[in-house]
């Protein structure tokens, strides 16, 4: 059968974090096994564009959105590559064939009567992009992540959930495996028990234009959610290539964070059923990275991992290993540099670093590098050979086993148990002794090593790719690939082990992991490069459709008269801010907001909810650089 992988697609409000960078690796090695063991496989990721936060980020920025999200594209982009993730498919929501596709898709559920306009009231959290109602809200914040929340209250289009509530509830109940981890499931029964409420899908474009317009209502734009979940499908042809997507879909796995569980497990697979199609065949529900100490990460904190900063310094392959190994799939796990560098040590360098050495120097250096013959019955020949044969024989199947079933961390236990009980039984052995009195015992002995090295190699290879890579050298390129214990072929050439694995030394370490707020930083020379002048605001008026937007001009003196749009409408009225002296960039390349030019940007600053433009004195004069 074939399979199709998905992460979560990613807010393009800011950079890529570790969540984000976890999610990838952890969907890209569950690719990478299925490929493995021989199917055929996608992998999807990619970003969500459109919707509140973007626009806000955006419009505070002074950037047409999509420009803006366009900017940040290469940041998601080059966090996959550095972390080794293989996708297919980069989704992204902006495209024209995406739009097309959401608008069909509203189309037929208005035609269906299952999308309507009715008039609503609620409580919108903008870094969630979701609704709750009074009852929802804990204290007065947002349930999921404590935040405030702001009333809205609008003509809308709603999506009718109920009307699949008792199809779904049904579907969960005869089909175990759908939600895993399975507590997870219970959650969602919950949320069921407790009606589902119609969904609200639409925003008014004069209050949020950054969606895809509404078919049936040009005034209307839709966003995130019936946007950015319905990129599964598209992402694999849905209405536009039916055989990719009937052979594809039914394999589906969405691999996705807990905080949006009620996205992904209640209002996805009701909007399946209302289109007709099938829901996926399984939806992983990871946990969260937490900080030092357990504690939420938070640039305020300063814990803040940044996932290229490891990479650049450990390595890609230490980097997923530690991730996949140290979070128990479905749990929160703590990242912490003392864990990660633990991991490394004991495991990468110490286990696995070890037997590779060990296995191949011996060979090297008393067998010309050839590759020993293996005893012809292990059984009777040698025992601690058989006992060892046989053990990888019963756990490979199991492995399998539980890549299938998404067990992951016992997947990874059983591959780590293979490893130790190698080096084990070099131990027990003693080849370097024996080498002494029978060279041919000795033989079986590393050929049975070698094989390990192999299989435990390529078992390891998903997780640790360009690692992989290396160690595939050590065999002169021809390793057969084959997960059966006997494949590797005597006679054939290889090389030492080079140091795959260097132990990092604990002393010499930085306390502190680099932090995302550090890697701001800029030479005075590029600060040289920003032209700050001083200004005064002589004219100023509403954008017509935009609530947040106002068009002023500004003389910077000499006859320099800007026009400039201000994302400031929702703090000051036009009057409020005319005859201020403020302070203008007055070298930025010239954007275009809502169809407006806009020739610089006024400087402000924000707290909170609130936001300030940057006023000075009046006795400044106008068009003064600031240095
Ligand atoms: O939710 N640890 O995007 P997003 C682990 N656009 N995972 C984390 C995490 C953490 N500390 N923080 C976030 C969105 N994540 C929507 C999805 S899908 C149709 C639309 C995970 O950028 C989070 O749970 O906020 C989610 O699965 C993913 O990162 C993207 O989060
Ligand atoms: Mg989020």
């Amino acid at each position: 059968m074939k399979k199709y992988f998905t992460t979560a697609i990613s807010y393009v409000n800011g950079k890529p974090h570790l969540g984000h960078a976890y999610e990838a690796i952890l969907t890209d090695v569950f690719t990478r096994y299925n490929k493995l063991f021989g199917h055929d496989c996608l992998m999807l990721t990619g970003v969500d564009e459109h919707g509140q936060k973007v626009y806000d980020v955006a419009v505070e920025k002074n950037m047409d959105p999509l420009e803006y999200c366009d900017s940040l594209i290469p940041d998601f982009t080059n966090l996959l590559k550095a972390s080794d993730v293989d996708y297919d498919i980069f989704f992204r929501t902006t495209t024209d064939s995406h739009k097309k596709n959401v608008q069909a898709i509203l189309q037929k559920l208005y035609d269906k009567g299952d999308i309507y306009k009715d008039y609503y009231e609620g409580n919108y959290c903008t870094p969630c992009e979701t609704f709750y109602t009074e009852k929802d809200l804990q204290e007065g914040k947002c349930p999921e992540c404590g935040r405030e929340t702001t009333i809205i209250k609008e003509e809308n289009y709603f999506f009718n959930m109920a009307k699949y509530a008792d199809k779904y509830e049904e579907f969960l109940n005869t089909h175990d495996d759908f939600i895993f981890p399975k507590f997870r499931k219970n959650e969602v029964l919950g949320i069921l028990k407790k009606g589902l409420r119609p969904l609200c899908i639409s925003r008014k474009k004069e209050k949020m234009p950054w969606g895809i317009e509404i078919p049936f209502d040009k005034d209307f734009v839709t966003y995130v959610w019936f946007d950015a979940l319905t990129n599964y499908i598209n992402g694999i042809g849905y209405l536009t290539d039916d055989e990719k997507f009937n052979s594809y879909w039914s394999g589906a796995v969405h691999n996705i964070g807990k905080d949006i569980l009620l996205h992904h497990c209640v209002y996805w697979p009701t909007m399946l059923m209302g289109m007709g199609l099938d829901l996926p065949k399984k939806i992983v529900v990871h946990g969260f990275w937490m900080g030092e100490g357990g504690k939420k990460m938070s640039k305020s904190l300063g814990n803040v991992i940044d996932p290229i900063g490891l990479i650049d310094k450990y390595g890609s392959s230490s980097f997923r290993f530690y991730v996949l190994r140290e979070m128990s799939l479905g749990h929160d796990g703590v990242f912490t540099k003392e864990f990660f560098i633990n991991r490394h040590n004991n495991e990468l360098a110490n286990d696995f670093g070890n037997l590779l050495n060990r296995a191949t120097h011996m060979v090297v250096n008393n067998f010309d590098g050839i590759i020993p013959e293996p005893a012809k019955d292990p059984t009777k020949e040698t025992l601690f050979c058989g006992v060892l044969k046989s053990n990888v024989e019963i756990m490979l199947p199991q492995i399998k086993q539980y890549i299938y079933d998404f067990e992951l961390n016992k997947a990874l236990d059983g591959i780590m148990k293979i490893i130790r009980d190698t080096n084990k039984y070099m131990e027990d052995t003693a080849p370097w002794k024996i080498i002494l009195k029978d060279k041919k015992l000795c033989g079986y002995v590393l050929y049975n090593a070698l094989e390990c090295v192999r299989i435990c190699s390529i078992l390891l290879s998903p997780v640790i790719p360009k690692k992989f890579e290396e160690i595939k050298d050590i065999f002169n390129g021809e390793m057969p690939t084959e997960l059966v214990f006997g494949k590797l072929e005597p006679g054939k050439k290889i090389n030492k082990a080079v140091s795959l694995f260097p132990k990092i030394d604990k002393e010499k370490e930085p306390v502190k992991i680099k932090e995302v707020v550090q890697d701001n930083l800029i030479g005075i020379e590029d600060f040289g490069k920003v032209e700050i002048k001083t200004g005064k605001i002589i004219k100023a008026e509403n954008v017509e459709d935009s609530n947040r937007l106002l068009l002023t001009e500004v003389d910077l003196g000499n006859g320099d008269v800007r026009q400039i749009v201000a994302g400031i409408a929702k703090f000051y009225q036009p009057e409020d801010i005319l005859n201020k002296h403020i302070l203008v960039a007055s070298n930025l390349k010239p954007a275009t907001i809502m169809g407006i030019e806009s020739q610089g940007m006024l400087l402000s600053i924000k707290k909170g909810k609130k936001l300030r433009l940057v006023e000075i004195d009046e006795e400044l004069p106008l068009g003064k650089k600031l240095v």
